[in-house]
């Protein structure tokens, strides 16, 4: 592990149970399959004071390892270190304390009957911060961080904007100091115009408070000015960790190539356009046998419909699970390996 680690997810695995008839429903089938594996060996590392981007198409498991991280669900398998050591799998106040979770939807996070003055004072007390007489100045404190004035303190949720409530949300995540930030999709609820607003907020948090941030996103386009490193996933598994420029210009599996792509066709503004790849969008009860992105790929050979690659380091700091990285950078392209499959 390295020194500067402060979660990582060693050989998670997450499946669920469904009961037989919902299943059926969803294949429109008399299918036996009753369970699906949402993460499979999952290996990551939030290093210290970083923002890592988690990215990747609807489906692929990156709620769920949000969910784990934060300790609100329970790996099937495998484990979660804060600092070297393993999180126990019931997390005690000082455990869950130090790893927040910013939600999507500020509209459903917050309780509307709850002036934000009360929910702030109310994490303050429970988790001792500040001495009672302190907890009015420590909320004012809070709010200020995130752009809001003091006159909010006396105000309920349904009285502020979807970008105000999100930061709302960010200073009750922050209310008891945490170390690490969860933010799965944290802007796209939000109207397009204070998207960027949002984000700006994360890169000061980062920069002004040292925090360690996990952003979970769509689309690749949002974390390119936010993230330090992104790690690409697909159907349960990290495809492609690498710093953010190095993936950008070198992307080393042909799924992050794909994502590249597709920014242009995205529009500029919005957070909320989805990648859309070509081919069947895969399935986590039929996860195909070898490469499990081998039926949309176009690089695809016939020892990826054998062979199940797992991430290797193929440069410091660069990880791939793609049997042919090392020929990616082939100016031939995209063309040329369809031919040689
Ligand atoms: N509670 C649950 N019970 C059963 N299956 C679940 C549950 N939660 C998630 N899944 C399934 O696990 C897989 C991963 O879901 P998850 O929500 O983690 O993906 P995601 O990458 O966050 O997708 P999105 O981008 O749409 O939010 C999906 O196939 C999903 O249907
Ligand atoms: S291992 Fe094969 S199928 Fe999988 S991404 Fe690489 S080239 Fe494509
Ligand atoms: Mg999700």
């Amino acid at each position: 592990m390295s020194e500067l680690s402060v979660l990582r997810v060693a050989d998670v695995t997450k499946q669920y149970h469904l009961p037989t008839t919902i299943v059926s429903k969803l294949l429109h089938s008399k299918n036996e399959h009753t369970g699906l594996t949402a993460l499979d060996g999952i290996e990551l590392q939030l290093n210290k004071g970083e923002i890592l981007a988690l990215v990747g198409e609807s489906g692929s498991g990156k709620s769920t390892l949000a969910k784990i991280l934060v300790g609100s669900t329970a790996p099937s398998s495998g484990e979660i270190e804060y600092n070297g050591s393993p999180i126990p799998s019931r997390r005690d106040k000082a455990d869950s304390r130090r790893i927040q979770m910013v939600f999507q939807d500020p509209y459903s996070s917050l309780n509307p009957r709850i002036p934000v003055g009360s929910m702030l004072r109310e994490l303050l007390l429970l988790h001792k911060i500040v001495p009672r007489n302190e907890v009015r100045s420590e909320s004012i404190r809070l709010l200020n961080l995130v752009g809001l004035e003091e006159d909010a303190l006396d105000a309920y949720p349904n009285q502020f904007s979807g970008g105000q409530r999100q930061r709302i949300a960010i200073a009750r995540a922050l209310s008891v100091r945490p170390d690490v930030l969860i933010a799965d999709e944290p802007v796209s609820a939000l109207d397009v115009s204070v998207q960027a607003t949002i984000l700006d907020l994360f890169s000061e948090l980062q920069r002004e408070l040292g925090l360690s941030i996990l952003f979970v996103a769509h689309n690749l386009a949002v974390v390119q000015h936010l993230s330090q490193r992104v790690a690409v996933m697909y159907l349960g598994r990290i495809v492609e960790v690498a710093e953010t420029a190095e993936l950008f210009k070198n992307p080393k599996h042909p799924y992050t190539r794909a994502l590249i792509e597709s920014i242009p066709r995205m529009s500029a503004e919005s957070v909320n356009d989805e990648f859309q790849l070509e081919g069947e969008p895969p399935s986590p009860f039929d996860v195909p046998a070898g490469c499990r992105f081998n039926p949309r790929c176009p690089w695809a050979v016939s020892s990826c419909r054998v062979t199940d690659p797992r991430l290797i380091p193929i440069s410091p700091r660069h990880e791939s699970a793609c049997l042919r990285a090392d020929e990616l950078d082939d100016p031939r392209g995209t063309a040329a390996a369809i031919s040689t499959a």
